[in-house]
């Protein structure tokens, strides 16, 4: 719930500290900007220029806690985890202290509610930048607070405040991170890497990742954030159906690009159910 995060929130316009007001119907900041609560528990936290993106729509965040919703992408929650509590643990974090998560495009908060499953006492905030994720955010784990905000603006969190940043498939703003990060913290990114989706790829018609990619990542952190050890691979095989393989591509970029009946037709072409690769890195960062 927002009150278990409202000590790292801040005004997005000028980053004064927020508090509730109402019971929490309100987030008011120091300097007098009131943020409306949403009925369904995320509040909308947007500098004077608005959102400048939706995000995923509704469709795509259906597909995705369709998908994920299976397990298919245990592996991959599990991996993110256990970072989350290695971070801690150098961190010297102690177990009493209620640390604080926060994901970035959280989405339906997967990861975020998993993680802090994992982690004694943890509160996350759930960021994204689309209001159907919101919603699903709001409910995902009772310690999650639900914010809309962008991504590549400043984000609504206090100097210092949070212990790790995670990043699972979503924008990144490593200037923001350094920032928002308590002194020892960490970001964690989670990013699909060649060879992701690989026998997809071309009887779907959707592109591959990106060789290099995690390099690019690095380099464009730089000045902010540094890597922490080498990137490590994590990679498994899934056992997909067509229904799955349908949700897979749903909630993501590729649903942009091929209409709806397209994609059904090509996967209706797919054997019944195909074992795909599942392939991503796992990057920490911390302040540079
Ligand atoms: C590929 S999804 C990943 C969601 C989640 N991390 C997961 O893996 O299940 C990317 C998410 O980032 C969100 N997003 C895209 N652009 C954003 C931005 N500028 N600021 C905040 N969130 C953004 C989307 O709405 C979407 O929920």
């Amino acid at each position: 719930m927002l009150s278990d995060i409202i000590d790292v929130l801040a005004d997005p316009v000028d980053g004064t500290d927020l508090s509730g007001a109402d019971d929490f119907r309100r987030l008011v900041s120091e300097s007098g900007h009131s943020y409306d609560v949403a009925r369904q528990g995320y509040v909308t936290l947007a500098g004077g220029a608005g959102l400048r993106y939706t995000g995923d729509d509704m469709s795509m965040i259906d597909a995705r806690e369709t998908f994920l919703s299976r397990g298919h992408f245990a592996p991959f929650v599990e991996a993110v985890s256990v970072v989350v509590n290695d971070v801690l643990e150098d961190a010297g974090v102690p177990e009493d202290s209620s640390p604080v998560i926060c994901e970035i495009g959280a989405g339906t908060g997967y990861y975020l509610a998993h993680t802090l499953d994992d982690v004694a006492g943890a509160r996350g905030v759930g960021i994204d930048v689309s209001v159907p994720a919101a919603k699903h955010l709001a409910k995902c784990h009772p310690k999650v607070g639900a914010v809309v905000a962008d991504a590549w603006a400043r984000l609504p969190l206090r100097d210092a405040s949070v212990d790790a940043v995670t990043v699972i498939f979503a924008p990144r703003n490593p200037a923001e991170f350094a920032r928002v990060l308590k002194d020892g913290g960490e970001a964690v990114v989670l990013s699909a890497d060649a060879g992701h989706l690989a026998e997809l790829r071309e009887p779907l018609g959707i592109i591959d990742v990106e060789p290099g990619k995690v390099e690019r990542m690095i380099e464009q952190a730089e000045g902010y954030l540094v890597p922490v050890g080498q990137p490590q691979p994590v990679e498994f095989r899934m056992n997909l159906d067509q229904a799955a393989i349908a949700a897979q591509i749903g909630m993501s970029p590729s649903a942009r690009h091929i209409s709806a009946a397209e994609l059904a037709e090509r996967v209706a072409a797919l054997p019944a159910t195909m074992s795909v690769t599942a392939r991503a890195m796992i990057t920490r960062f911390r302040k540079a």
